[in-house]
């Protein structure tokens, strides 16, 4: 769980292999491949990456721009599916399901948050809010009632019927998180949920999605760029050039190299290893 110091963060080791074999994983990756085929070009943004997440952890994913960060919390949400390998939730491997039970988990089990809201700006934030609960047949009284007891929890309750094209960036990453947790998931997944945002707000945001991730016992997993926050997850896993990497160093190392992102590759690590 999220400790104060931070004292939790881990990079894995050399292997990349898998960090934990916890009976308690929520979550285990197990060998996963990914490419994409453009034309004649290969692309392999994920080469064999393995490892496990323990109910009620919080981890960050980070790693140069192009890494598979993205690549690789789409295959979690079963939004794409894996060249070879697989994810198991709960013990089942999500590429085995069938296409019900697949609509199921990313409806029920998993709540997805991206860096653009993709709110739909006409409607209003409540009506936002309760869409995935009108896809899972709740009456829309009730999905009403609901998402405004969400919008509630994250500080929006005032402004539940206003229209969400009139909320400001930040307001609307709100309504995006309730969206997502209004179905109550297990898992939420957040792929740069702060990256729209300046830097009091993309605070803001981490501090509200760490205390849901808190008050609602979920397990979290964030792909961000925001070096600081990444740290404030309880485990920070590396990936660089398809792999789970060696360590911190590694990515900054290849951030300096690309220059991918001038903030992060300037920023200084006090020797946190694993
Ligand atoms: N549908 C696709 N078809 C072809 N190539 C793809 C596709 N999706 C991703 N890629 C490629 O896979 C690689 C990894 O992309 P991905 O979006 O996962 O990176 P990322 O780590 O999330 O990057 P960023 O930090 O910029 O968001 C990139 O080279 C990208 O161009
Ligand atoms: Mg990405």
């Amino acid at each position: 769980m999220l400790t104060q110091a931070n004292p939790g963060v881990v990079v894995l080791g050399d292997s990349g292999d898998a960090i934990t074999t916890n009976s308690e994983a929520i979550v285990r990756v197990e060998s996963l491949r990914k490419t994409f085929r453009s034309g004649e070009q290969e692309i392999t943004p994920l080469d064999g990456v393995s490892f496990s997440v323990d109910r009620g952890e919080m981890i960050s994913v980070v790693g140069p721009s192009g890494t598979g960060k993205s690549t690789l919390l789409h295959l979690l949400a079963a939004l794409d599916t894996p060249t070879s390998g697989t994810v198991y939730f709960e013990r089942n491997s999500l590429f085995s399901l069938g296409e019900t039970d697949l609509s199921d988990y990313r409806n029920r089990s998993v709540g997805f948050v991206w860096q653009r809201h993709h709110i739909l700006p006409d409607f209003t934030a409540s009506e936002n809010v309760a869409m995935p609960l009108l896809i899972r047949g709740i009456a829309l009284a009730q999905a009403l009632r609901t998402a405004g007891e969400w919008l509630g929890e994250v500080g929006l309750g005032h402004r539940a019927g206003q229209r969400s094209g009139e909320l400001s960036g930040g307001e609307q990453q709100r309504v995006a998180i309730a969206r997502a947790l209004v179905n109550g998931p297990a898992l939420l997944l957040a792929d740069e949920p702060t990256g729209d945002l300046d830097e009091r707000n993309a605070d803001t945001i981490f501090e509200l999605i760490q205390r849901l991730h808190e008050s609602h016992h979920l397990t979290s997993i964030l792909a961000t760029h925001n070096q600081p926050l990444a740290r404030r997850a309880d485990r920070m896993l590396v990936l660089v050039h398809g792999k789970l990497a060696a360590g911190e160093q590694s990515f900054f190392a290849g951030a300096a190299a690309t220059a991918a992102r001038p903030a992060v590759a300037a920023a200084t690590i006090p020797g946190e290893r694993g």
